[in-house]
Protein backbone atom coordinates (compact mmCIF):
# COMPACT_ATOMS: atom_id res chain seq x y z
CA UNK A 1 0.00 0.00 0.00
CA UNK A 2 1.16 3.50 -0.76
CA UNK A 3 1.92 5.91 2.32
CA UNK A 4 -0.92 7.95 2.54
CA UNK A 5 1.20 10.71 3.40
CA UNK A 6 3.19 10.58 0.21
CA UNK A 7 1.70 13.01 -1.36
CA UNK A 8 1.13 15.34 0.82
CA UNK A 9 2.87 18.80 0.57
CA UNK A 10 6.43 18.81 2.49
CA UNK A 11 5.28 21.31 5.01
CA UNK A 12 1.67 19.39 6.22
CA UNK A 13 4.87 17.26 7.67
CA UNK A 14 7.47 20.04 8.24
CA UNK A 15 9.10 20.38 12.04
CA UNK A 16 7.33 22.55 14.39
CA UNK A 17 10.23 24.37 13.69
CA UNK A 18 10.20 24.76 10.26
CA UNK A 19 6.70 26.02 10.47
CA UNK A 20 7.17 28.55 13.22
CA UNK A 21 10.43 29.78 11.31
CA UNK A 22 8.48 29.92 7.81
CA UNK A 23 5.36 31.85 9.80
CA UNK A 24 7.77 34.18 10.90
CA UNK A 25 9.69 35.21 7.81
CA UNK A 26 5.73 35.46 6.09
CA UNK A 27 4.38 37.48 8.89
CA UNK A 28 7.11 40.02 8.83
CA UNK A 29 6.20 40.13 4.68
CA UNK A 30 2.56 40.27 5.10
CA UNK A 31 2.34 43.66 7.92
CA UNK A 32 4.85 45.14 5.83
CA UNK A 33 2.85 44.08 2.47
CA UNK A 34 -0.16 45.73 4.06
CA UNK A 35 1.71 48.76 5.97
CA UNK A 36 3.35 49.55 2.68
CA UNK A 37 0.62 49.38 0.10
CA UNK A 38 -3.28 49.51 1.61
CA UNK A 39 -3.92 53.25 3.04
CA UNK A 40 -6.26 51.79 5.44
CA UNK A 41 -3.73 49.66 7.32
CA UNK A 42 -0.56 52.50 7.59
CA UNK A 43 -3.33 54.83 9.17
CA UNK A 44 -4.66 51.85 11.47
CA UNK A 45 -1.21 51.16 12.19
CA UNK A 46 -0.04 54.47 12.69
CA UNK A 47 -2.95 55.55 14.91
CA UNK A 48 -2.10 52.65 17.04
CA UNK A 49 2.09 53.74 17.69
CA UNK A 50 3.31 50.48 15.56
CA UNK A 51 4.87 49.58 13.16
CA UNK A 52 5.93 46.38 11.23
CA UNK A 53 9.52 46.43 12.40
CA UNK A 54 7.69 45.90 15.70
CA UNK A 55 7.01 41.70 15.25
CA UNK A 56 10.47 40.26 15.91
CA UNK A 57 9.01 37.40 17.52
CA UNK A 58 5.27 35.23 16.20
CA UNK A 59 3.84 36.87 20.06
CA UNK A 60 4.66 40.26 18.85
CA UNK A 61 1.94 40.11 16.56
CA UNK A 62 -0.66 41.29 19.73
CA UNK A 63 0.61 44.39 19.52
CA UNK A 64 -1.25 44.97 16.42
CA UNK A 65 -4.84 46.31 15.59
CA UNK A 66 -7.66 43.62 14.48
CA UNK A 67 -9.88 44.28 11.53
CA UNK A 68 -13.17 43.91 11.32
CA UNK A 69 -16.43 43.07 8.94
CA UNK A 70 -16.96 47.03 9.61
CA UNK A 71 -13.59 47.96 8.14
CA UNK A 72 -14.76 46.20 4.59
CA UNK A 73 -17.77 47.67 4.92
CA UNK A 74 -16.24 51.25 5.69
CA UNK A 75 -14.36 50.75 2.99
CA UNK A 76 -16.60 49.26 0.43
CA UNK A 77 -15.62 48.16 -2.24
CA UNK A 78 -11.93 47.94 -2.84
CA UNK A 79 -10.84 50.21 -0.85
CA UNK A 80 -8.86 47.62 1.64
CA UNK A 81 -6.78 46.28 -1.42
CA UNK A 82 -2.87 46.28 -1.57
CA UNK A 83 -2.35 45.83 -4.94
CA UNK A 84 -4.02 48.48 -7.74
CA UNK A 85 -7.57 47.11 -8.64
CA UNK A 86 -6.38 46.15 -12.45
CA UNK A 87 -4.08 43.60 -10.50
CA UNK A 88 -7.13 41.70 -9.16
CA UNK A 89 -8.27 38.99 -11.46
CA UNK A 90 -11.13 38.17 -9.02
CA UNK A 91 -14.02 39.50 -6.81
CA UNK A 92 -15.88 37.71 -4.70
CA UNK A 93 -18.92 38.89 -2.12
CA UNK A 94 -20.56 37.74 0.92
CA UNK A 95 -24.58 38.86 1.38
CA UNK A 96 -24.59 40.47 4.88
CA UNK A 97 -27.73 40.60 7.17
CA UNK A 98 -27.61 44.26 6.68
CA UNK A 99 -26.49 46.58 4.54
CA UNK A 100 -23.66 46.25 1.88
CA UNK A 101 -22.15 42.86 0.75
CA UNK A 102 -18.10 42.33 1.84
CA UNK A 103 -16.13 42.40 -1.50
CA UNK A 104 -12.88 40.71 -1.59
CA UNK A 105 -10.11 40.31 -4.17
CA UNK A 106 -7.72 38.18 -5.18
CA UNK A 107 -4.39 38.80 -7.57
CA UNK A 108 -3.55 35.40 -9.97
CA UNK A 109 -1.09 34.47 -7.13
CA UNK A 110 -3.76 34.75 -4.59
CA UNK A 111 -6.25 32.52 -6.80
CA UNK A 112 -3.17 29.65 -7.02
CA UNK A 113 -2.48 29.99 -3.29
CA UNK A 114 -6.11 29.47 -2.71
CA UNK A 115 -6.10 26.64 -5.98
CA UNK A 116 -3.39 24.98 -3.66
CA UNK A 117 -5.24 25.15 -0.10
CA UNK A 118 -8.08 23.54 -1.23
CA UNK A 119 -6.29 20.72 -3.19
CA UNK A 120 -4.58 20.28 -0.02
CA UNK A 121 -8.06 20.28 1.74
CA UNK A 122 -9.68 17.89 -0.62
CA UNK A 123 -6.33 15.68 -0.40
CA UNK A 124 -6.56 15.77 3.54
CA UNK A 125 -10.79 14.96 3.42
CA UNK A 126 -9.52 11.12 1.41
CA UNK A 127 -10.09 12.48 -2.38
CA UNK A 128 -7.28 11.90 -4.61
CA UNK A 129 -6.39 12.72 -8.02
CA UNK A 130 -8.39 11.05 -10.68
CA UNK A 131 -12.11 11.38 -8.31
CA UNK A 132 -15.19 12.75 -9.59
CA UNK A 133 -15.81 15.95 -7.31
CA UNK A 134 -19.76 16.59 -7.49
CA UNK A 135 -19.71 20.29 -6.37
CA UNK A 136 -23.06 21.68 -4.47
CA UNK A 137 -21.88 24.86 -3.04
CA UNK A 138 -23.29 27.97 -5.10
CA UNK A 139 -21.14 29.18 -7.77
CA UNK A 140 -21.05 33.12 -7.84
CA UNK A 141 -20.26 35.46 -5.49
CA UNK A 142 -20.20 32.87 -2.68
CA UNK A 143 -16.53 31.82 -2.49
CA UNK A 144 -17.37 28.22 -1.92
CA UNK A 145 -18.81 26.93 -5.29
CA UNK A 146 -15.51 28.67 -7.42
CA UNK A 147 -13.06 27.82 -3.98
CA UNK A 148 -13.90 24.33 -4.24
CA UNK A 149 -14.11 23.90 -7.90
CA UNK A 150 -10.45 25.28 -8.28
CA UNK A 151 -8.83 23.12 -5.96
CA UNK A 152 -10.26 19.96 -7.33
CA UNK A 153 -9.27 20.94 -10.83
CA UNK A 154 -5.86 21.53 -9.21
CA UNK A 155 -5.73 18.09 -6.71
CA UNK A 156 -6.54 16.92 -10.27
CA UNK A 157 -10.14 15.78 -10.20
CA UNK A 158 -12.91 15.50 -12.59
CA UNK A 159 -15.45 18.19 -11.45
CA UNK A 160 -18.95 18.61 -11.60
CA UNK A 161 -19.85 22.10 -11.38
CA UNK A 162 -23.79 21.70 -10.06
CA UNK A 163 -23.19 24.39 -7.95
CA UNK A 164 -26.59 24.95 -5.05
CA UNK A 165 -30.13 24.20 -5.91
CA UNK A 166 -32.25 21.85 -8.48
CA UNK A 167 -32.29 19.02 -6.29
CA UNK A 168 -33.87 16.57 -8.43
CA UNK A 169 -31.07 17.41 -10.96
CA UNK A 170 -28.34 16.85 -8.21
CA UNK A 171 -29.66 13.55 -7.27
CA UNK A 172 -29.65 12.32 -11.25
CA UNK A 173 -25.93 13.48 -12.04
CA UNK A 174 -24.89 11.75 -8.70
CA UNK A 175 -26.83 8.99 -9.79
CA UNK A 176 -25.25 8.84 -13.61
CA UNK A 177 -21.96 10.22 -12.98
CA UNK A 178 -21.09 8.40 -10.11
CA UNK A 179 -18.77 11.40 -8.25
CA UNK A 180 -16.71 9.73 -4.93
CA UNK A 181 -16.28 13.05 -3.65
CA UNK A 182 -19.18 15.89 -2.94
CA UNK A 183 -18.40 19.15 -1.62
CA UNK A 184 -21.70 21.08 -0.15
CA UNK A 185 -23.17 22.66 2.87
CA UNK A 186 -24.52 19.43 5.51
CA UNK A 187 -28.23 20.91 5.32
CA UNK A 188 -28.21 20.96 1.95
CA UNK A 189 -26.64 17.62 1.59
CA UNK A 190 -29.52 16.26 3.76
CA UNK A 191 -31.86 17.20 1.30
CA UNK A 192 -30.54 15.47 -1.35
CA UNK A 193 -30.29 12.78 0.46
CA UNK A 194 -33.87 13.02 1.18
CA UNK A 195 -34.25 13.34 -3.02
CA UNK A 196 -32.44 10.04 -3.06
CA UNK A 197 -35.44 8.64 -0.67
CA UNK A 198 -37.80 9.67 -2.38
CA UNK A 199 -36.44 8.68 -5.81
CA UNK A 200 -35.97 5.67 -3.82
CA UNK A 201 -32.58 5.04 -4.46
CA UNK A 202 -30.39 3.28 -2.20
CA UNK A 203 -28.80 5.90 -0.17
CA UNK A 204 -26.28 3.75 1.47
CA UNK A 205 -24.82 2.02 -1.51
CA UNK A 206 -24.06 5.43 -3.48
CA UNK A 207 -20.98 5.92 -5.28
CA UNK A 208 -20.28 8.37 -3.04
CA UNK A 209 -17.81 7.77 -0.29
CA UNK A 210 -16.75 11.86 0.67
CA UNK A 211 -17.88 14.40 1.93
CA UNK A 212 -16.73 17.68 2.39
CA UNK A 213 -18.96 20.14 4.45
CA UNK A 214 -18.73 22.88 5.81
CA UNK A 215 -19.98 26.97 5.44
CA UNK A 216 -22.16 26.54 8.69
CA UNK A 217 -21.31 25.01 11.87
CA UNK A 218 -22.50 21.15 12.20
CA UNK A 219 -22.35 18.88 14.68
CA UNK A 220 -20.51 15.38 15.63
CA UNK A 221 -23.95 14.23 16.29
CA UNK A 222 -24.91 15.47 12.84
CA UNK A 223 -21.69 13.38 11.45
CA UNK A 224 -22.85 10.35 12.60
CA UNK A 225 -26.68 10.88 11.42
CA UNK A 226 -24.74 11.61 8.29
CA UNK A 227 -22.41 8.49 8.19
CA UNK A 228 -24.84 6.21 9.10
CA UNK A 229 -27.33 7.23 7.21
CA UNK A 230 -24.66 7.38 3.40
CA UNK A 231 -22.43 5.31 3.97
CA UNK A 232 -19.48 7.71 3.58
CA UNK A 233 -16.90 9.78 5.37
CA UNK A 234 -18.47 12.76 6.56
CA UNK A 235 -15.39 15.98 7.47
CA UNK A 236 -15.52 19.38 7.88
CA UNK A 237 -14.11 22.13 5.87
CA UNK A 238 -13.72 25.73 7.43
CA UNK A 239 -13.14 29.27 5.84
CA UNK A 240 -14.31 32.39 5.08
CA UNK A 241 -14.41 34.50 2.81
CA UNK A 242 -12.41 37.50 4.53
CA UNK A 243 -9.69 35.31 4.98
CA UNK A 244 -9.63 33.40 1.32
CA UNK A 245 -12.71 31.69 1.34
CA UNK A 246 -13.22 27.78 1.85
CA UNK A 247 -9.54 25.73 2.54
CA UNK A 248 -8.39 27.94 5.56
CA UNK A 249 -8.75 24.50 7.79
CA UNK A 250 -9.56 21.02 6.98
CA UNK A 251 -10.51 18.25 8.72
CA UNK A 252 -8.20 15.02 8.44
CA UNK A 253 -10.18 12.10 7.53
CA UNK A 254 -7.82 9.37 9.53
CA UNK A 255 -8.35 11.36 12.69
CA UNK A 256 -11.48 12.93 12.20
CA UNK A 257 -10.80 14.77 15.47
CA UNK A 258 -11.16 18.62 14.43
CA UNK A 259 -9.72 21.10 11.30
CA UNK A 260 -6.10 21.33 10.79
CA UNK A 261 -5.52 25.19 9.84
CA UNK A 262 -3.34 25.63 7.31
CA UNK A 263 -1.02 27.84 9.47
CA UNK A 264 1.63 27.73 6.85
CA UNK A 265 -0.59 30.56 4.89
CA UNK A 266 -3.39 32.01 7.86
CA UNK A 267 -1.76 32.81 11.07
CA UNK A 268 -4.49 31.52 14.12
CA UNK A 269 -5.04 33.30 17.51
CA UNK A 270 -7.93 32.68 19.73
CA UNK A 271 -9.11 35.57 21.92
CA UNK A 272 -10.89 36.27 24.87
CA UNK A 273 -13.61 38.57 22.69
CA UNK A 274 -14.74 40.75 25.13
CA UNK A 275 -10.84 41.84 26.40
CA UNK A 276 -9.18 41.14 23.27
CA UNK A 277 -6.20 39.82 24.96
CA UNK A 278 -5.05 36.51 23.64
CA UNK A 279 -5.93 33.04 25.62
CA UNK A 280 -3.84 30.39 25.52
CA UNK A 281 -4.22 27.14 23.09
CA UNK A 282 -6.57 24.92 24.73
CA UNK A 283 -8.80 27.90 25.61
CA UNK A 284 -12.26 28.84 24.00
CA UNK A 285 -12.62 32.08 22.46
CA UNK A 286 -12.81 34.26 19.25
CA UNK A 287 -10.88 32.91 16.30
CA UNK A 288 -8.25 35.47 14.42
CA UNK A 289 -6.70 35.07 11.48
CA UNK A 290 -3.63 36.94 10.01
CA UNK A 291 -2.92 36.37 6.40
CA UNK A 292 0.96 35.43 5.56
CA UNK A 293 0.66 35.48 1.48
CA UNK A 294 -2.40 37.48 0.85
CA UNK A 295 -1.29 40.15 -2.23
CA UNK A 296 -4.70 41.95 -2.88
CA UNK A 297 -6.51 41.79 0.47
CA UNK A 298 -3.59 41.46 3.53
CA UNK A 299 -6.35 40.66 6.20
CA UNK A 300 -4.54 41.27 9.93
CA UNK A 301 -5.88 39.99 12.56
CA UNK A 302 -9.20 39.24 11.25
CA UNK A 303 -12.34 38.86 13.97
CA UNK A 304 -14.22 35.77 12.12
CA UNK A 305 -16.50 36.16 15.46
CA UNK A 306 -16.67 32.09 15.40
CA UNK A 307 -15.75 30.78 18.95
CA UNK A 308 -13.53 27.75 18.72
CA UNK A 309 -10.04 26.43 20.78
CA UNK A 310 -6.52 25.89 19.16
CA UNK A 311 -5.09 22.06 19.36
CA UNK A 312 -1.78 20.54 19.24
CA UNK A 313 -1.60 19.26 15.52
CA UNK A 314 -1.99 15.05 14.86
CA UNK A 315 -2.48 13.70 11.35
CA UNK A 316 -0.29 17.05 10.37
CA UNK A 317 2.30 19.57 11.77
CA UNK A 318 0.00 22.18 12.05
CA UNK A 319 -2.16 23.42 14.91
CA UNK A 320 -5.68 21.74 14.77
CA UNK A 321 -9.49 23.68 15.76
CA UNK A 322 -12.23 22.13 17.36
CA UNK A 323 -15.34 22.37 15.86
CA UNK A 324 -16.95 25.78 15.67
CA UNK A 325 -19.45 25.71 18.45
CA UNK A 326 -21.32 28.59 17.52
CA UNK A 327 -20.51 32.78 16.48
CA UNK A 328 -20.52 35.55 19.22
CA UNK A 329 -23.45 36.94 16.98
CA UNK A 330 -25.22 33.66 17.21
CA UNK A 331 -25.43 32.90 21.11
CA UNK A 332 -29.20 33.42 22.20
CA UNK A 333 -29.31 34.83 24.96
CA UNK A 334 -32.42 33.37 26.81
CA UNK A 335 -33.49 34.55 30.24
CA UNK A 336 -29.72 35.05 31.09
CA UNK A 337 -28.70 31.52 30.02
CA UNK A 338 -26.05 31.59 26.72
CA UNK A 339 -27.17 28.92 24.12
CA UNK A 340 -26.16 28.04 20.61
CA UNK A 341 -28.27 26.59 17.84
CA UNK A 342 -25.28 23.79 18.28
CA UNK A 343 -26.27 22.77 21.34
CA UNK A 344 -29.79 22.46 19.94
CA UNK A 345 -29.10 20.51 17.44
CA UNK A 346 -26.77 17.95 19.40
CA UNK A 347 -30.21 17.51 21.22
CA UNK A 348 -32.40 16.89 18.54
CA UNK A 349 -30.40 14.34 17.50
CA UNK A 350 -30.22 12.47 20.29
CA UNK A 351 -34.18 11.58 19.77
CA UNK A 352 -34.13 8.88 16.88
CA UNK A 353 -37.60 9.81 15.82
CA UNK A 354 -36.33 13.55 14.63
CA UNK A 355 -34.62 14.26 11.53
CA UNK A 356 -32.10 17.03 11.35
CA UNK A 357 -33.82 19.42 9.52
CA UNK A 358 -34.77 21.76 12.53
CA UNK A 359 -35.16 25.69 12.74
CA UNK A 360 -35.56 28.18 16.01
CA UNK A 361 -37.24 31.23 16.36
CA UNK A 362 -36.62 33.71 19.08
CA UNK A 363 -39.89 35.67 19.82
CA UNK A 364 -40.99 37.92 22.92
CA UNK A 365 -43.75 37.26 25.32
CA UNK A 366 -43.78 40.48 27.13
CA UNK A 367 -40.63 41.49 28.45
CA UNK A 368 -39.31 38.00 28.49
CA UNK A 369 -37.16 36.79 25.14
CA UNK A 370 -38.38 32.73 24.14
CA UNK A 371 -37.28 30.35 22.27
CA UNK A 372 -39.85 28.21 19.74
CA UNK A 373 -37.66 24.80 18.17
CA UNK A 374 -39.29 23.84 15.08
CA UNK A 375 -38.27 20.11 14.44
CA UNK A 376 -39.12 17.45 11.97
CA UNK A 377 -40.57 13.95 12.44
CA UNK A 378 -39.14 10.99 10.57
CA UNK A 379 -41.39 10.30 7.71
CA UNK A 380 -41.88 6.65 9.14
CA UNK A 381 -42.64 7.87 12.68
CA UNK A 382 -46.83 7.97 13.12
CA UNK A 383 -47.66 10.44 15.37
CA UNK A 384 -50.87 9.07 17.11
CA UNK A 385 -52.97 10.41 19.70
CA UNK A 386 -50.82 11.29 22.25
CA UNK A 387 -47.54 10.63 21.09
CA UNK A 388 -46.78 14.00 19.38
CA UNK A 389 -47.07 15.48 22.76
CA UNK A 390 -45.16 13.10 24.88
CA UNK A 391 -41.91 13.37 22.21
CA UNK A 392 -41.96 17.26 22.27
CA UNK A 393 -42.56 16.96 26.45
CA UNK A 394 -39.34 14.99 26.14
CA UNK A 395 -37.33 17.05 24.22
CA UNK A 396 -38.70 19.77 25.87
CA UNK A 397 -37.12 18.26 29.29
CA UNK A 398 -33.79 16.95 27.71
CA UNK A 399 -33.26 20.43 26.32
CA UNK A 400 -33.55 21.61 30.01
CA UNK A 401 -31.81 19.14 31.21
CA UNK A 402 -28.63 19.65 28.59
CA UNK A 403 -29.25 23.25 27.83
CA UNK A 404 -30.62 24.98 30.91
CA UNK A 405 -33.44 26.89 29.13
CA UNK A 406 -37.04 26.78 28.71
CA UNK A 407 -38.35 25.83 25.17
CA UNK A 408 -41.52 25.31 23.16
CA UNK A 409 -41.23 22.35 21.18
CA UNK A 410 -43.16 22.39 17.88
CA UNK A 411 -42.98 18.75 16.00
CA UNK A 412 -43.54 19.31 12.18
CA UNK A 413 -44.12 17.02 9.10
CA UNK A 414 -41.32 15.66 6.61
CA UNK A 415 -40.88 18.66 4.47
CA UNK A 416 -42.55 21.40 6.69
CA UNK A 417 -39.12 22.85 8.08
CA UNK A 418 -37.68 25.30 5.50
CA UNK A 419 -35.16 23.98 3.22
CA UNK A 420 -31.60 25.59 2.17
CA UNK A 421 -29.97 25.17 -0.96
CA UNK A 422 -27.10 26.59 0.83
CA UNK A 423 -25.93 27.54 4.03
CA UNK A 424 -29.08 26.90 6.65
CA UNK A 425 -30.73 29.80 8.81
CA UNK A 426 -30.96 28.30 12.10
CA UNK A 427 -32.05 31.15 13.90
CA UNK A 428 -34.98 33.64 12.96
CA UNK A 429 -35.41 36.56 15.33
CA UNK A 430 -39.08 37.38 15.23
CA UNK A 431 -38.21 39.72 18.77
CA UNK A 432 -39.52 42.77 16.95
CA UNK A 433 -41.89 41.60 15.27
CA UNK A 434 -45.52 42.96 17.64
O1 LIG B 1 -18.72 30.03 4.06
C1 LIG B 1 -16.61 29.78 2.94
C2 LIG B 1 -16.82 28.32 2.85
C3 LIG B 1 -17.41 27.78 1.72
C4 LIG B 1 -16.39 27.48 3.85
C5 LIG B 1 -17.58 26.42 1.62
C6 LIG B 1 -16.53 26.10 3.75
C7 LIG B 1 -17.13 25.60 2.64
P1 LIG B 1 -18.45 33.02 4.17
O2 LIG B 1 -19.69 33.01 3.38
O3 LIG B 1 -17.62 34.25 4.20
O4 LIG B 1 -17.47 31.90 3.66
O5 LIG B 1 -18.86 32.61 5.64
C8 LIG B 1 -17.87 32.41 6.61
O6 LIG B 1 -19.23 30.73 7.72
O7 LIG B 1 -17.03 32.80 9.61
C9 LIG B 1 -18.29 30.72 9.87
O8 LIG B 1 -19.16 31.45 10.71
C10 LIG B 1 -19.12 29.93 8.87
N1 LIG B 1 -18.43 28.67 8.54
C11 LIG B 1 -17.71 28.38 7.45
N2 LIG B 1 -17.27 27.09 7.52
C12 LIG B 1 -17.72 26.58 8.69
C13 LIG B 1 -17.61 25.32 9.34
C14 LIG B 1 -17.72 30.55 3.59
N3 LIG B 1 -16.97 24.31 8.81
C15 LIG B 1 -18.51 31.96 7.90
N4 LIG B 1 -18.20 25.21 10.56
C16 LIG B 1 -17.49 31.64 8.97
C17 LIG B 1 -18.87 26.23 11.12
C18 LIG B 1 -18.46 27.60 9.35
N5 LIG B 1 -19.02 27.41 10.55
Amino acid sequence: MTDPRANLDPIETASIDELRSLQLARLKWSLKHAYDNSPFYKKRFDEHGVHPDDLQSLSDLSKFPFTHKQDLRDNYPFGMFAVPREQAVRIHASSGTTGKPTVVGYTQNDIDTWANVMARSIRAAGGKPGDICHVSYGYGLFTGGLGAHYGAERLGCTVIPMSGGQTEKQVQLINDFKPSVIMVTPSYFLNIADEMDRQGLDTKNSSLKTGIFGAEPWTNAMRQEIEERMGIDAVDIYGLSEVIGPGVAQECVETKDGLTIWEDLFYPEIINPETGEVVEDGETGELVFTSLCKEALPMIRYRTRDLTQLLPGTARTMRRMGKITGRTDDMMIIRGVNVFPSQIEEIILKEPQLTPHYQLELYRDGHLDKLRVFVEIKPEVELKTGKGKELAGHLKHMIKSYAGISTDITLCAPGEVDRSEGKAKRVVDNRNIA
